[in-house]
């Protein structure tokens, strides 16, 4: 992961690119570092920790230098210390990398046995004394040097390197992770995505895969594979140069919550008329008539979200829908045929994870389909058809709103199909499209038991363990109801399928248990909640989330949260706001770190 920034600029660069690695915090905040070159010298500050500890660093000593490389990193090798952070330097160069060196120990022993000292314990270390060692063994120059290293590298990454006694070069490369290059008056800039350079630039060009290139202020060259200069397009990138505020929240990911009625609305007046309740697709050129099966991919909560989906596909549209978490896709040997959509779903548009998989889809020829919240995204630049929601920027680490706006895009796209291959009536596209019309009310008459829940977490914020049980679209929604909770509050936690209990996990259970049961007054309804007494029976206790005809019918419970009524087919959207606020004040309860909880971070560019 990591996020990596790189200017040659007219005035000292070190607090420019501070600014962008704010904007990058998001792919990781372990640890952080800045390198200049002034005169010919390398100089660099790190620190180990959130960004504003590398701040507090360089107002104790400044970095002086108009061209410079930076760094916020996610820990893959090597714990998060001030050795481990980037930029690694050697003293001909200093190197900041995104990705995973795959064939890094060998290229170690390599270069050890000929005498050179690493200072880390990372992958990305290699990739510098390997320049370093092209540079001093061959005399290569700083690109040649950087060519032939680039050719014994395996894994994915974005790299970017600035040489000692070159004021006006940054060399960089991208195979896997993302990089794009930005365009100012006798300015050149770098960086992982172009959120990162819109303070600077809204000028932007995106390094495909196996590209590398060399950056002066006045312009800069990019080379492919076979090292044969290209062009690749200029386009103007509608990036925010603001910065996203909490508006008055103590978190981002409350105001995200919150904010879900907004968005979700923005998201379905995209796909939705309201005057002939349709579902409107933009045109794309995916024809669902033609798809014998859908195969979808995302990982995490983007995962759980197409799990939802797959019931409204074969419900509305009668496709028979394949899903799988997106890093296992490859290993599963599927038979591909040609009538097969690929639908791919992720937040940032940039997991790598879910990006391999597009990529193996596009192998097999078949016809991919993206829905993301980032238009200018990798994943998006590489479908054949991109939905979009209108989330907005999510700054909170655990998903929320792009969560339930996925959630409101599928069901417009499920419908779409539905009516596409004649399985989907009128009557019954405007009864689906006249309830989602009315999930913004229906999500802030959920937000409104906030203060119900945070009590009901003061509870939960005891326990080590808690189960989460649901049927039907619920079961999904169980299991992204548990990682919320896990990866907020670190409570350990668990989503199953509620008939499945009895089949092991009810072994769990006792008086210290408290499991969360997803139920509204629906057709699964009874059995669910028999699934509850079988929990009460054994002293657990049960937290049951349903509609005021559920609480009703169900009786007793130890305690319970009520939704409003809503369509059975859409439940999951609105349920979803009581499992995220339930995780949320979990989690401030536990005084844990919210928006950027340990050991995680929002966009996951390794594999
Ligand atoms: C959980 C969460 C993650 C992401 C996952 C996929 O709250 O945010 O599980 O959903 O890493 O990310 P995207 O959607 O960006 O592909």
């Amino acid at each position: 992961m990591c996020g990596i920034i790189g200017i040659l600029g007219s005035d000292a660069v070190a607090p420019a690119i501070l600014a962008g690695l704010r904007r990058l915090e998001y792919r990781g905040y372990d640890s952080a570092g800045i390198a200049t070159v002034t005169n010919g010298c390398l100089d660099r500050r790190r620190a180990a920790g959130k960004l504003a500890i590398l701040e507090r660093t360089l107002d104790a000593a400044p970095l002086s230098g108009l061209s410079g490389i930076g760094h916020t990193r996610w820990a893959t090798h090597g714990s998060p210390t001030e050795e481990n952070a980037h930029p690694h330097a050697t003293d001909r160069l200093a190197l900041v990398h995104n990705g995973i060196i795959e064939n890094f120990s060998e290229l170690r022993k390599e270069l050890l046995a000929k005498g050179y000292v690493f200072a880390s314990e990372t992958d990305s270390e290699v990739c510098a004394q390997l320049i370093t060692a092209y540079l001093q063994e061959e005399n290569l120059s700083p690109q040649d040097a950087f060519a032939k290293a680039l050719t014994r590298l395996r894994g994915a990454f974005a790299i970017a390197v600035l040489f000692a006694g070159e004021d006006d070069l940054i060399l960089c490369a991208r195979r896997g992770s993302p990089l794009a290059l930005g365009r100012g008056e006798d300015e050149i800039f770098l960086g992982s995505d172009a959120y990162a350079l819109a303070p600077f630039t809204n000028r932007v060009t995106y390094l495909q895969d196996g590209d590398w290139a060399v950056l002066t202020r006045s312009k800069f060259t990019i080379y492919d594979a076979k090292n044969q200069s290209v062009k690749r397009n200029e386009t103007i990138s509608l990036a925010m140069n603001t910065i996203v505020e909490k508006e008055g929240y103590r978190h981002f990911m409350a105001k995200e919550i919150h904010e879900q009625p907004d968005v979700i609305a923005h998201t379905l007046s995209r796909y939705l008329n309201p005057e002939s309740k349709t579902v409107c697709l933009p045109e794309t050129g995916l024809d669902f008539t033609t798809f014998d099966r859908l195969t979808i991919s995302a990982c995490g909560s983007a995962y759980y979200a197409g799990l939802i989906a797959k019931y409204w596909f074969e419900r509305w549209a009668k496709i028979p829908v394949e899903i799988d978490v997106a890093s296992e896709l490859r290993y599963r040997d599927v038979p591909y045929t040609d009538n097969c959509g690929a639908l791919f779903i992720s937040q940032s548009g940039e997991t790598a994870d879910t990006l391999a998989a597009l990529r193996e889809a596009r192998v097999h020829h078949q016809k991919i389909a993206a829905l993301v919240n980032v238009a200018e995204s990798s994943i998006a630049r590489e479908a054949d058809a991109v939905f979009t929601i209108d989330a907005g920027p999510e700054i909170g680490v655990a998903s929320t709103k792009a969560f339930t706006c996925q959630l409101a895009a599928l069901a417009c796209i499920a419908i779409a199909a539905g009516r596409a291959r004649g399985n989907l009536k009128a009557e019954e596209e405007g009864r689906l499209v006249s309830a989602l019309l009315e999930i913004p009310r229906r999500i802030a008459e959920a937000l409104k038991s906030s203060d119900a829940i945070k009590e009901i977490a003061n509870e939960i914020a005891k326990a080590t363990d808690v189960l989460y049980i649901g049927r039907g679209m619920n079961f999904p929604l169980a299991l992204e109801g548990a990682l919320k909770l896990k990866e907020i509050s670190y409570i350990h936690a668990e989503g199953y399928a509620a008939g499945e209990l009895k089949h092991g996990p009810i072994a769990l259970i006792d008086k210290s248990l408290p499991v969360v049961v997803l139920a509204p007054h629906d057709r699964h309804f009874e059995k669910t909640v028999s699934n509850m007494h079988e929990v009460m029976a054994r002293d657990g206790k049960a937290l049951l989330i349903s509609d005021k005809k559920g609480l009703a019918a169900a009786g007793d419970v130890w305690a319970s949260i009520e939704m409003p009524d809503t369509d059975p087919d859409l439940s999951p959207i609105v349920y979803a706001a009581a499992v995220q606020l339930l995780a949320y004040f979990t989690a401030t309860r536990k005084g844990t770190d919210v928006d950027q909880p340990r050991n995680l971070a929002k966009s996951v560019t390794v594999e």
